[in-house]
């Protein structure tokens, strides 16, 4: 199957130019909050394509964060159901005293972004906010908002746009949803 024969199977639900559109407008919700010294952390690896689009959406918002990554995974304890967060790979800095935005691409049960945001937090960062690409609208496992979220989501799994199903589809410019 060519790559145009897979895209076309899947039913766009925000296309590339929906998306610039509207990372340009979340940077400068960010940047309205005027925070000296941001360290960006995107949560690997979903999040990567629109971290990428999101600090450059940043620098024209006028901002200069740095930017350091945390590779985390959920997954399922066979017979437990309750997901479980690890870190597979850890942060390079320091984020003590450091005001912090993570960057995930989904905001689904919670947990993935409430574990990223206790880590960070236990390490003594000064301030932390949390900007998601989709905000799925499903009861949470645990308590926790997203600060900036580009879009709200249903109740679907989602690929492309850096976000996979078994490791593929992560390339493709939209966020869709596979048929069926
Ligand atoms: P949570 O911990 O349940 O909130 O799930 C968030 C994580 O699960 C995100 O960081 C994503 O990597 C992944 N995820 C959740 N929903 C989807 C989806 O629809 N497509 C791809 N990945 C997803
Ligand atoms: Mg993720």
């Amino acid at each position: 199957m060519t790559t145009t024969e897979v895209s076309d199977s899947i039913d766009i639900m925000f296309s590339a130019g929906q998306i610039a559109e509207r990372l340009d407008a979340l940077a400068k919700e960010i940047a309205a909050r005027k925070i000296p010294g941001l360290l960006a952390i995107p949560v690997l690896k979903g999040s990567f394509v629109f971290a990428a689009d999101l600090i450059r959406a940043l620098h024209r918002a006028g901002m200069a964060p740095e930017v350091d990554f945390l590779t985390l995974s959920s997954y399922k304890k066979s017979r437990v159901s309750s997901g479980q967060v690890t870190i597979l790979r850890d942060l390079d800095l320091e984020v003590e005293g450091r005001s912090v935005l993570i960057i995930d691409d989904v905001l689904d049960s919670g947990r993935t972004l409430a574990f990223a945001k206790d880590l960070i937090s236990a390490r003594g960062a000064k301030q932390i906010l949390t900007c998601v690409l989709l905000d799925k609208k499903v009861p949470r496992a645990v308590n926790i908002k997203a600060d900036f979220s580009a879009f709200e989501c249903p109740d679907t799994f989602v690929v492309g746009y850096g976000m996979d199903v078994a490791h593929r589809y992560r390339e493709l410019p939209f966020v869709g949803r596979l048929p069926g």
